[in-house]
């Protein structure tokens, strides 16, 4: 069965989505790395890796399809933040918002019958409740430490070894 139209623009959005997630975690990283916190920097030139993946899973699937795949603009990232506490944050408020568009391109499928995209959405489901956890988990480590410069270091080695 032939992959909608509908359905083939809203997987190219969401394309474009991740390679903007992957930017803004690449500008995450660099403004890391220059705060001195080389551990929270590698694990944030992790996450932008796994955002490529993301979009060139969504890109082979469109190939597999027989769909046009559109190469999307990158927006600019923010690249300045007041600490690694809103670093983390923002990267946990930004999972959320994917996990949203992921579960509006399930919505997508379900609702034209798209079972062939309903499966290959799962692997995304249950990738954004790790994703979540795990910047989640950061933010409620930092949030309490409060700033104690030893314990964001503690916490900068431990992120070293992801
Ligand atoms: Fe591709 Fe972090 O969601």
């Amino acid at each position: 069965m032939k992959i909608s139209d509908s359905m083939t623009a809203a997987i190219n959005d969401q394309i474009k989505a991740e390679f903007d997630s992957a930017y803004i975690y690449l500008a995450m990283s660099a403004y890391l790395k220059d705060a001195g916190l080389d551990g929270m920097s590698h694990w944030m030139h992790k996450q932008y890796k796994e955002e490529v993946e993301h979009a060139e899973k969504f890109i082979s699937y469109l190939y597999e399809r027989g769909a046009r795949v559109i190469i999307p603009d990158i927006a600019k990232p923010k690249d300045t933040y007041e600490n690694a506490l809103e670093v983390f944050r923002t990267a946990y408020a930004h999972e959320q918002y994917v996990t949203s568009r992921i579960y509006k391109l399930v919505d997508l499928a379900v609702s034209e019958k798209d079972y062939a995209t309903q499966s290959m959405l799962k692997w995304y489901v249950d990738e954004q409740m790790e994703e979540e956890d795990n910047t989640g988990g950061i933010v409620s480590k930092l949030e309490f430490l409060g700033g104690d410069k030893h314990g964001v270091y503690t916490v900068d080695r431990e992120l070293a070894s992801r």
